[in-house]
Formats: C-alpha cells, sequence, structure tokens
C-alpha cells in the first residue's frame, strides 16, 4: 500500500495577513512540481484569503485546531463547520503546544476528532512525549496512551481521514531534532500498536509524519526512515525556500 507523503507547515501564531500573503506567493514561486502533498496552516485570520491564494495550486490550507462543537457561546472559537464553510478541508489536532497551553485533554480531543470527521474532514493528529518521559523511559506508554484514549474508538473507515504527526514535545523549537534511529523507533512502535487494535493492513496505510526541528540539513536522512512519511514543520516552515528544501527532500 502506498502511503501518501506529506509535508505541512505549521505556522503556529506567527504572520499577519500581508506577511502571510507574502510568504504564499514565496511558496507559489518555488512549488513546481512536488512528490508529496504539501500543505500550509497559517492562522484563523489567514485562511480564507490563503485558500483564495492557492486555489490554483497544489498546496492545501488547513488550520491549526478547531472547537469541537458545531457552533453556540464559545467565545474566541472556530468550528468545523465554519473552516468546511471556507473551503479548509483538514486540521491539525492535539498539537503538544495546544495540549500544554490551552489544556487540551485527551477526552476533549476525542469529541474534537468526532466533530472534524462528522464534517468530513481529514485530521493530522499530534502527540509526543516530554523529555521527562523519555529520561524515564516511559515515552512508549506516554504515546501509547495519547493516540488509544483519542482514536482507537474509531471504526477503521475512519481512519482513511486520519494522519499521525509523531512531535516529540524535546524536540519542538529547540533546535534539539529526535535522530533518525529514534524517530523510526518510535514511527514503527507506532505503526505496530495500530496494527495490533485494528490491522496490518490499515497500519501500513496510515501516514506517520514527524515533527520537531525539521530543518532542510536533517530532512533528507529523516524522510528516508521507512515508517516516516512527511514532515509537520514549524520555524523551517516561515521561510519559502528552507520550506521547499524540506519538502523537495523526498
Ligand atoms: P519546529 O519545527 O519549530 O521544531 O516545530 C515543530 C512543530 O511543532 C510543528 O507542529
Amino acid at each position: 500500500m502506498l502511503r501518501k507523503k506529506i509535508v505541512a507547515g505549521n505556522w503556529k501564531m506567527n504572520n499577519d495577513i500581508h506577511e502571510t500573503n507574502g510568504l504564499i506567493k514565496d511558496l507559489l514561486n518555488e512549488s513546481n512540481s512536488t512528490n508529496c502533498q504539501v500543505m500550509i496552516a497559517p492562522s484563523f485570520i489567514s485562511l480564507q484569503s490563503s485558500v483564495t491564494m492557492l486555489s490554483d495550486s497544489k498546496i492545501e490550507v488547513v488550520s491549526q485546531t478547531m472547537h469541537h462543537e458545531n457552533n453556540g457561546a464559545y467565545t474566541g472559537e472556530v468550528s468545523a463547520k465554519m473552516l468546511s464553510s471556507i473551503g479548509v478541508k483538514t486540521t491539525i489536532l492535539g498539537h503538544s503546544e495546544r495540549r500544554e497551553y490551552f489544556k487540551e485533554t485527551h477526552d476533549m480531543l476525542k469529541l474534537k476528532v468526532n466533530k472534524a470527521l462528522e464534517n468530513s474532514m481529514d485530521i493530522i493528529f499530534c502527540f509526543g512525549e516530554e523529555l521527562k518521559d523519555r529520561k524515564s523511559e516511559n515515552h512508549f506508554s506516554v504515546i501509547s496512551n495519547q493516540i488509544s484514549e483519542s482514536l482507537f474508538h474509531l471504526k477503521k473507515s475512519d481512519w482513511t481521514n486520519i494522519v499521525l504527526a509523531y512531535e516529540p514535545v524535546w524536540a519542538i523549537g529547540t533546535g534539539e531534532t529526535a535522530s533518525s534511529y529514534q524517530v523510526q523507533e518510535m514511527h514503527n512502535f507506532i505503526r505496530t500498536f495500530v496494527a495490533k487494535k485494528y490491522n496490518t493492513q490499515l497500519a501500513e496505510s496510515v501516514s506517520i509524519i514527524y515533527g520537531g526541528s525539521v530543518k532542510p540539513g536533517n530532512a533528507k536522512e529523516i524522510f528516508s526512515m521507512q515508517d516516516v512519511d512527511g514532515g509537520l514543520i514549524g520555524g523551517a516552515a516561515l521561510n519559502s525556500k528552507d520550506f521547499f528544501s524540506i519538502v523537495n527532500s523526498f
């Protein structure tokens, strides 16, 4: 089974509308032919204009998070229904920054996953251990817990909409990348874990991407690992040349 290869740029809380438009123009200049699905996740306020600017390109615009209800008294929130209405078909969920700063729990993420699927959206589901978990050799149990608590209620058919993103917290924005050995070891663990719950065929079809200080200089090695199907890029996605150098590492 040929898995989808994905490089997604998570812009986090960076770039106002002017900077966003400028970066998208630069991206359009860089993106000729690519061997993978390219995605960018600008801030909510830039999603609609980004969708319009990229409508003739193969770059997909995705959101960084969403609320678990369609509408209602949730001041400041944005729903899957709203995102769908402007042509956003994919959302990132469970980023460690959302888990840490916005207290998103396994149960809350489960609701968000359900709501995204109800609205026919694809999900890039993030998880990752903290440094203390790795130091105490609890990283495998932390990861299996994050995955099973929010995703293992899903039906087999739901998994066609799921991309898994392993992002060890200690490697995010720190310049410290997990070694390609550590990445492959964890991705293989994740695939085996999914296979045990569902089956091998399903597990082999799920794309598992890596995030955490992926840069032009290390992307090729990380992407060459057997169970790595792409990357979720933070800092390096804010520069079009660096981002496309990573994209072209496939
Ligand atoms: P960095 O690439 O800046 O480490 O961020 C990774 C990330 O959090 C992507 O979601």
